[in-house]
């Protein structure tokens, strides 16, 4: 490292001679510029005992002892401190001009006069020296608290999480001050608690550390919103929890503030009794002000994340207690209302054997053809609720059924292409999958005024693929049923496909012109078969018939 204080080796040496010579003057000396310096700038005793150390009047033990290295970083630390304490860098050359002002009648006394000239140029010399010596520490002290807010501002940024940012802000400050112990604590969302967010120099002991706002050293300054300082610990009369007491002398802590309202507290310990300088209490306020401002963002990022989560993890849920719901009812209608009405189809068919009025048998016969009817309208109602078909033939006869269904009902041509290795799927895919299908052809049904369907299975590799295309309307140009109503197939269909972490595009139609008839392309990962049972229900292959399993 350069020499702090550039200065020539015969130089030094008429300063060393020079304190060797005035040493019993420096008491005087010093009283005299004290005096001085008391009059022109009324300094605090902080800042005057770090002027002092500059001159020669402290350092001459070791110019003495040829140890001008040490006076070096002296005047590097003294400078720093000034800096710290704000004294205007001007002070500091005039407290130097006025030192050498003090000293001159001292040399002209003691020098023969052919040495004055060269005596007087090294202690010129020697004071412009420490003058630049101190200017250089002025700009560290400034370049350290740019830094100290650069790297605040650079986690703020770059922290993937709450916690990476509050740990890197408090490793920022503690480094930054030199603090051997270091904790963040923020409030509870819900009650006026502190709780241990991020330490340094603690470890796991802290982790359940809860303070209530108004109680001990950072409570008050949570209740507060003002920064405290307990310089030395020894004298903090119990306001103090013990788990600190035994690990620093001096504890500094500022409130971490959003607005007016306190979110947390920061605390930084020091392993000596330490009061803070004004810059270093300027810039704490200035990190925990900038932190605090990040920490909130970062805390309402994440309660964001988990409220999304939350609400997927909900959706999913929710689709399935939907499925089983749907089992559950067509189960109900199959096993009771389905079997009911068999039993009257049954003995209305006797009745009808029995009875010999024409009237009688006309009206039987008419009630047996309603009895028909329902039934075969709550197979219909079964069948779209819980898709045996689904379960027992699997994805594509499903698919095929419900395209068949929609021609018949709308007379939609509905066209169906599936690729060779598409396969039996996971049940949930397949389900996912049928539930888009049913609800695209729905919707065709209800909204595209189309003429024909097309809908596309394929496998990519792990990707299963759907394309349903209409040449209907299209989105944009069809008129909403009943504008003041909320739609939900869509937003269903891509909740079912996101929960499977696959991917749903609802667009134009590609062979057709922009805005005409509507295309939905579903891309979903083709999880493997999985357990396939069914749930007391079977559908007997070819016949469309619905058993309960085990009936004859
Ligand atoms: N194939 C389509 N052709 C033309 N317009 C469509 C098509 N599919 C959907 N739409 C339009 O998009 C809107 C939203 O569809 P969505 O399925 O979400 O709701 P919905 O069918 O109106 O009601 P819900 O499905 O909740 O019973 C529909 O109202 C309709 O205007
Ligand atoms: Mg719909």
């Amino acid at each position: 490292m350069p020499a702090l204080l550039p200065i020539k080796e015969s130089q030094r040496a008429v300063v060393n001679e020079v304190s060797k010579a005035l040493q019993p003057h420096f008491s005087a000396i010093r009283t005299n510029w004290r005096n001085r310096m008391f009059a022109e700038f009324q300094l605090d005793g902080r800042a005057m005992a770090a002027l002092e150390r500059l001159t020669i009047g402290t350092g001459f033990r070791l110019f003495c002892h040829d140890n001008i290295h040490t006076f070096e970083e002296n005047t590097s630390y003294y400078g720093k401190r000034l800096a710290k304490l704000q004294v205007d860098i001007r002070v500091v050359s005039q407290a130097l001009d006025i030192y050498l002002e003090l000293l001159d009648p001292y040399v002209h006394q003691m020098f023969e006069v052919e040495r004055l000239g060269e005596v007087i140029a090294a202690l010129d010399r020697f004071s412009s020296a420490t003058y630049v010596a101190v200017s250089n520490a002025y700009f560290d002290a400034q370049k350290a608290e740019a830094a100290t807010l650069l790297a605040v501002l650079d986690a703020e940024l770059t922290a993937p999480n709450l916690s990476a940012l509050l740990n890197r802000v408090l490793q920022v400050t503690t480094e930054s001050f030199r603090a051997s112990l270091g904790v963040i604590l923020l409030r509870d969302a819900d009650a006026p608690v502190l709780r241990a967010r991020a330490n340094v120099g603690f470890g796991d002991e802290i982790e359940n550390l809860e303070i209530e706002f108004g109680h001990g050293f950072s409570g008050h300054i949570a209740q507060t919103g003002e920064p405290g300082i307990l310089p030395d610990i020894t004298e903090s009369h119990g306001r103090l929890n013990p788990f600190c007491r035994d690990k620093a002398q001096a504890l500094w802590g500022v409130p971490l503030k959003a607005g007016e309202k306190v979110i947390g507290v920061m605390l930084i310990g020091f392993a000596k009794p330490y009061v803070w300088l004004p810059t270093e209490h300027e810039l704490l306020r200035a990190i925990a002000d900038r932190s605090a401002l990040a920490i909130q963002r970062a805390g309402m990022t994440e309660a964001l994340r988990e409220r999304e989560a939350r609400i997927a993890e909900l959706s999913g849920y929710l689709l399935r207690a939907q499925e089983e719901e749907r089992k559950r009812i067509s189960r109900e209608l199959h096993d009771e209302t389905g079997q009911a009405l068999m039993v009257i189809r049954l003995y209305l068919g006797m009745l009808e054997a029995t009875v010999t009025t024409r009237t009688a048998k006309t009206k039987i016969h008419e009630t047996l053809e309603v009895v028909d009817r329902t039934i075969e309208g709550i197979r219909r109602i079964i069948g779209r609720l819980s898709p045996l078909v689904l379960q027992e033939l699997g994805l594509i006869a499903a698919i095929r059924k419900e395209a068949k269904d929609l021609a018949k009902s709308a007379g939609v041509k509905a066209k169906v292409s599936v690729g060779d290795n598409v396969g039996r799927l996971s049940p949930v895919t397949e389900t996912a999958v049928y539930r888009v299908v049913q609800e695209a052809l729905h919707n065709v049904a209800k909204h595209a005024h189309a003429t024909t369907v097309t809908i596309q299975l394929r496998r990519d590799g792990g990707l299963v693929k759907l394309c349903i295309e209409d040449d209907g309307v299209g989105i944009k140009q069809s008129q909403k049923p009943n504008p003041g109503r909320r739609s939900f197939g869509l937003a269903g269909m891509r909740e079912r496909i996101t929960t499977l972490e696959g991917t749903l595009k609802v667009g134009p139609a590609s062979r057709n012109d922009e805005g005409a008839g509507t295309r939905i392309e579903v891309t979903v990962p083709a999880a493997s078969a999985g357990d396939w049972h069914d749930r007391g229900l079977t559908l007997v292959p070819g016949s469309g018939e619905v058993h309960a399993k085990g009936a004859n």
